[in-house]
């Protein structure tokens, strides 16, 4: 007879018992039953969500969608495939929808790494790339961040060993806001061995210039080993909805479809993604939006004495010393920001571009918290 454990999470393989959990930015419903505010008062910009709300054509088609709630979404993503690849001038055979980018970076992990392998990212790199890696029993190779706290391109491709499957790149990176310019990034890419996939995570890629933007869809039918992931949470304004993809050589994307979820992305994401891109001046006035809050939220940095990250992305990571207690007086006056000493960087936080009037409620709470 098998001896009954009294402690039924030991059952679980050790890998994944010693994941440290993700930590989410605070919900505003949290915030609000914690202290007792009022949820309308709160401002949140502690997950780099985009604050002007979806657009009307995608409220228009999400209800339309919503006639056919009893129904599953349709599993392949035909029409939302179809519209990514006429965009990206890709086969549809070449593209794995996600619900989130996340998705996309759990099933690469899911098909490609297996217990003793190791994978490779950077420090203060997107924290879900440890994560992955750990809960298929594979090894983070974490890189130092010795380029003012961005990828350092030729320490990571000396940390590929031989049972390295995936690096991880994320370009610009949550959360330092770090970019690398296209030509170095291919210069990486192409450096890298057949035999190990490097995944670009580009989830901040639409906040970015036009002409600081990698062809990297393109790049996808030169280099068999790289994936490109992409979301609609960040500038499309869809992250309630979780949907994003991945743009890769066809056979890397079929090992994905092997082993993700038949129904990965609901039906009404499914609606709201292919009207949201469709709707390109939605982004390009999310994208100016940003670049100018960003600057406000940067020059008020420079301005208090602070030391920040100039950022490429929808969010700032600055300097505030004690980041912990400056983090709970910004919490007291209902602004939300993030911590990041899970990413080791204890001083420091990281914060999202809002609306003007966000930003100044952000800006004159910080100017609280720091006692000037
Ligand atoms: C670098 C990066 N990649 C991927 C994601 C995942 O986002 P989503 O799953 O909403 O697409 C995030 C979210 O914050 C991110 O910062």
């Amino acid at each position: 007879m098998r001896a009954r454990t009294s402690d039924p999470s030991t059952l679980a393989p050790d890998y994944v018992r010693g994941i440290a959990r993700y930590i989410p930015g605070k919900p505003v419903e949290e915030l609000a039953r914690e202290f007792g505010l009022d949820p309308a008062r709160i401002v949140k910009l502690a997950s780099n969500e985009n604050p002007r709300g979806a657009g009307p054509a995608v409220r228009k088609a999400i209800a339309a969608a919503v006639e056919d709630l009893a129904r599953y979404p349709d599993g392949n993503g035909f029409a939302l495939k179809t519209a990514l690849a006429a965009r990206f001038g890709v086969g549809a055979d070449d593209i794995v929808l996600g619900n989130g980018s996340n998705d996309i970076l759990e099933l690469v992990t899911q098909a490609f790494l297996r217990p003793g392998d190791t994978a490779v990212y950077s420090r203060h790199a997107f924290a879900v790339y440890p994560l992955a890696t750990q809960a298929r029993g594979a090894t983070g190779i974490e890189v130092p961040a010795t380029k003012d706290y961005g990828h350092d391109l030729a320490g990571m491709r000396a940390a590929i060993a031989p049972t390295t499957r995936i690096v991880f790149v994320a370009n610009p990176n949550n959360p330092t806001g770090t970019w690398i310019a296209p030509t170095a990034l291919e210069s990486f890419i192409a450096s890298v061995p057949e035999d190990v996939l490097v995944v670009l995570d580009e989830a901040y890629n639409e906040y970015l210039r036009p002409e600081q933007c990698a062809p990297s869809a393109a790049w996808t039918g030169r280099y068999p080993n790289l994936v490109v992931s992409r979301t609609f949470s960040k500038a499309y304004g869809l992250a309630a909805l979780r949907v994003g993809y991945g743009i890769m050589n066809a056979k890397v994307a079929e090992m994905l479809n092997r082993v993700r979820q038949p129904f990965n992305v609901n039906a009404l994401a499914q609606a709201a993604a292919l009207a949201a891109l469709a709707d390109v001046a939605y982004v390009e006035e999310s994208r100016a939006r940003n670049t100018e809050g960003r600057a406000v939220l940067e020059q008020s940095f420079a301005t208090l004495g602070l030391t920040f990250v100039p950022s490429h992305a929808n969010f700032v990571l600055v300097k505030v010393g004690d980041a912990g207690r400056v983090y709970q007086r910004l919490l007291e006056q209902g602004v939300i920001v993030r911590p990041v000493a899970n990413y080791g960087l204890p001083e420091w936080l990281r914060v999202t571009v809002g609306t003007d009037a966000e930003n100044r409620r952000f800006l004159d709470a910080l100017a609280v918290a720091l006692g000037r």
